[in-house]
């Protein structure tokens, strides 16, 4: 199979939105449907990184990078990776970990500092994501699956005074994401 990985266009919204709500299922998939459209629709700077995989015309995956900032004092430290989906129907062939790649490659390229997802360590492990790394900073709101924080990259500064408080764009302010 050959497959492309592009920079997703506003055009790409709705086939984005209806590739969450099959790979997420009914209720989950419409919050992360949102989130996802919310994304590619909210202006950040540094900008989000929207990638789609394309297998024969269609758009199969979807990953989304967006920035993360300390809250006290106020910077810019790295990224979130969130949401990633694969079509139903393409996964376990790899399109999800491409994604995942090419994303941190570009933010690598970029110099991005740290990058922070909240998901399954058995699927994230495997791209260097630690959950000791995480542990340094705050999420925005209360886990409801703490082992799920993980990060992976550069620590900006340890923190002197404990953990670092960070918050992300709006699109990812619902408490029920976290
Ligand atoms: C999770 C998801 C993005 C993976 O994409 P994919 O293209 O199927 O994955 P890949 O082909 O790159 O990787 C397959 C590997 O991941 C593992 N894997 C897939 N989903 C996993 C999960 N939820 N938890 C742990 N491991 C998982 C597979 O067992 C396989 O492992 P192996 O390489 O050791 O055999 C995709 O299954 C998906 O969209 N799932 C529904 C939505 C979702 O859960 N998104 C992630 C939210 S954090």
């Amino acid at each position: 199979m050959e497959m492309t990985l592009t920079e997703a266009e506003l055009t790409d919204l709705d086939r984005i939105r209806a590739l969450h709500l099959r790979a997420f299922g009914e209720v989950e998939g419409k919050l992360v449907a949102n989130c996802a459209a919310a994304l590619l629709t909210e202006a950040s700077d540094p900008s989000t990184i929207h990638l789609v995989a394309g297998i024969e015309g269609a758009v199969v995956g979807h990953v989304a990078f967006s920035p993360v900032r300390r809250k006290r004092p106020p910077q810019q430290i790295g990224h979130i990776l969130a949401p990633l989906a694969v079509e139903p129907a393409w996964q376990q062939r790899g399109v999800g970990s491409a994604l995942v790649r090419e994303g941190l490659r570009r933010l690598r390229l970029s110099g991005s500092g740290i990058v922070f997802v909240y998901g399954d360590p058995g699927y994230y492990g495997r791209f260097g994501f630690t959950r000791e790394l995480a542990a340094r900073f705050v999420p925005p709101h209360p886990l409801t699956q703490p082992a799920g924080w993980q990060a992976l990259g550069r620590e900006p500064r340890p923190g002197a005074d404990g953990p670092v408080a960070i918050e992300c764009v709006a699109a990812l302010a619902s408490p029920a994401l976290w």
